[in-house]
């Protein structure tokens, strides 16, 4: 649904950033801004910063940045209209076209009533399986060696069952049996009626990044099919955008998550002090799993089976992983099965080593496909080594391309030369893109033509300096607003960003200081408003001597690259000289521009 950016601007003004971002975020003060350790990936020193004054965050470290919308949209997992309803609900603003939005609230109210039944169901399960109706359960639970302390962290229940009692107790809370139903966690059969779901089995909560249940894996104890039952996907349980675990290792300081298969292997792993693993909820690993982790860390450690299926997997979710930025090495656990198994056998310590040996996922996917060439035939060989060529194509940038190449064709025993021409062979076909890859859009910052070079590089550099600068020190707009336009920005985010910000300076002289988030606010996406954000939090590395100066060497390249860009443009288009004729008085005019700073 389309809002007007008025009201968007609206609704940020009345949310200051640091009350919505301080209940999830430590904030320390420190001078005009607010600091603390970035949510959105680990670190052990605080580069995470929230302005007062422009209304928006930004993080040093992995460059997360927004206004309160967008850090509601990250933090819990939500769209940009559902971060704006709860924004514009938290400060009683009504937000137009009543009867979109009637719908909207509707489904945000089932919403609630399904996490309710699911947090009322976790507390059940968790009392039962410490009453005497879940001894059994206990047991089980025991005889896997887990600790009180971990049950409860997962928070670790049991389903009786015997007597729907689960039904029968949500009943008694006043729940509607149509959401007991849709919540997953009763059936609804002729001749039982409304029925709980789970039948004598351990039950594992699942829960989302903010620690809401958001559905549940029952495990028969011992032998018994299915092993696990699940609960089915539901508006509030999104199998392919959450992850096991996430909720408590979202908080571990390694550098890297480990991703498994398993329920019980994460536990254990937490167990042993691997606050750093998660698994997928009993399906395929996604390209939404892979955004989250991205936006923690930027390397996952697989550990998947050791057998065909879980090498399959390995190598399928390696590649999801690729695609979205995260670099992957996998987790060789022989001779035993899972995390669980080998941690039980060897330790932690063991573990830990296995961890730091974990392979590099480029070399554990041509390693196990070497078993299907036969080395001693040059046919075979040659195959390999195309394959080998094709997969290196993969590597965009040159660098690590080199530095694989090298090391393949050593490890392989292949002529380095030989192997680049083959590479570069490929490459110029198109291969070692596969078809996904080369469905998703490039990334927007990049020019259609390609890479950026270093100039256009500085320049985009300048742009963001001054926006900034303007953003921080808004007094300076009056004196430069004739010499500085949106036009002059040539990048779409750059020029809509600016083409907002400077109306919103022009609006509102007196409170320059919302200019900023409501820039931010126009864009939608997530990925477009880290990208505004960054424009008004860019700062010369240091203080310049002559802070005057410096500002006007900023905004006079940032000038001259437009005029440039006319004078190109005006070559092919005699139409445009006029207009370049006076964009060069303005150059002499920006020329004898004083600029006073306090
Ligand atoms: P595993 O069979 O490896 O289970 O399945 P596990 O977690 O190691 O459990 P234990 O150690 O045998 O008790 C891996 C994951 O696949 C999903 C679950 O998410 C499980 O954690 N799964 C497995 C199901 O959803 N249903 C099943 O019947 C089996
Ligand atoms: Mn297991």
């Amino acid at each position: 649904m389309y809002y007007p950016d008025e009201t968007v601007e609206e609704v940020l003004r009345a949310n200051d950033v640091v009350d919505i971002i301080s209940p999830y975020v430590q904030l320390k003060r420190s001078g005009a801004n607010y600091f603390g350790l970035c949510p959105f990936h680990s670190e052990k020193s605080p580069s995470f910063s929230v302005s007062p004054g422009k209304q928006i965050f930004y993080c040093f470290g992995c460059g997360a940045g927004g206004n309160a919308l967008t850090f509601l949209m990250k933090y819990e997992n939500c769209s940009f209209q559902e971060a704006l309803k709860k924004l514009a609900d938290r400060a009683g603003i009504r937000l137009p076209e009543q009867q979109r939005s009637e719908e909207m609230r509707k489904r945000e109210e089932r919403r609630n009533l399904l996490l309710s039944i699911n947090r009322e169901s976790a507390v059940y399960y968790y009392k039962m399986l410490r009453s005497p109706k879940g001894a059994a359960g206990l047991r089980y639970l025991e005889g896997r060696q887990l600790s009180k302390e971990t049950m409860k962290s997962f928070g670790l229940g049991f389903a009786d069952g015997a007597s729907s009692d689960l039904t029968a107790h949500l009943r008694e809370k006043g729940f509607p049996d149509d959401a007991i139903l849709e919540a997953g966690v009763a059936a609804f059969d002729e001749k039982r009626g409304l029925h709980d779901k789970f039948w004598n089995r351990v039950m594992f909560p699942i829960q989302d990044q903010a620690g809401r249940v958001i559905g549940f894996g029952g495990r028969v104890m011992g032998e018994g099919k299915p092993k696990y039952l699940n609960s089915p996907e539901t508006p509030v349980f999104d199998k392919s955008r959450n992850l096991y675990g996430l909720n408590l290792a979202r908080r571990s300081r390694k550098p890297y998550r480990i991703l498994c298969e398993g329920y019980m292997d994460v536990i254990a792993m937490h167990q042993a002090g691997f606050t750093e693993a998660v698994a997928s909820l009993g399906t395929s690993f996604t390209e939404g799993q892979a955004a989250i982790l991205k936006r923690l860390v930027s390397e996952v450690i697989l550990s998947y089976d050791s057998d065909e299926a879980g090498t399959r997997a390995a190598i399928r979710n390696m590649n999801i992983l690729r695609r979205a930025g995260v670099r992957c090495r996998v987790l060789d656990l022989r001779p035993h099965k899972d995390p669980d198994e080998f941690i039980k056998a060897e330790g932690k310590e063991a573990f830990q080593k296995r961890i730091d040996e974990a392979e590099n996922a480029f070399f554990f996917e041509i390693r196990t496909q070497q078993g299907n060439y036969r080395m001693d035939d040059p046919a075979q060989r040659t195959e390999f080594c195309r394959f080998i060529a094709k997969k290196l194509c993969a590597f965009e940038e040159e660098m690590e391309r080199e530095n694989y190449l090298a090391a393949a064709a050593q490890k392989y025993m292949i002529r380095e030369d030989v192997l680049r021409r083959m590479v570069a062979s490929y490459d110029s076909a198109g291969a070692g893109k596969d078809e996904e890859a080369e469905q998703r859009p490039r990334p927007r910052t990049l020019p259609a033509g390609g890479r950026e070079s270093a100039a256009e590089k500085a320049q985009r550099e300048n742009e963001k300096l001054l926006l900034t600068w303007i953003a921080d020190e808004p007094v300076v707009w009056p004196q430069i607003r004739d010499h500085i336009h949106a036009e002059d920005f040539p990048g779409e985010i750059t020029r809509r960003a600016a083409e907002r910000f400077f109306q919103l300076l022009e609006k509102d002289p007196e409170h320059p200081g919302a200019a900023a988030a409501g820039a931010v606010g126009i864009f939608t996406e997530e990925e477009e408003q880290r990208e505004a954000a960054a424009l008004f939090e860019t700062r010369l590395k240091q203080p310049p001597e002559d802070r005057e100066k410096a500002l006007k060497d900023i905004l006079t390249s940032v000038r001259r690259a437009s005029v440039q860009r006319l004078a190109a443009q005006a070559d092919e288009n005699p139409a445009l000289l006029t207009q370049l004729i006076s964009a060069k008085k303005s150059m002499e005019a920006l020329g004898r521009l004083k600029i006073r700073l306090p």
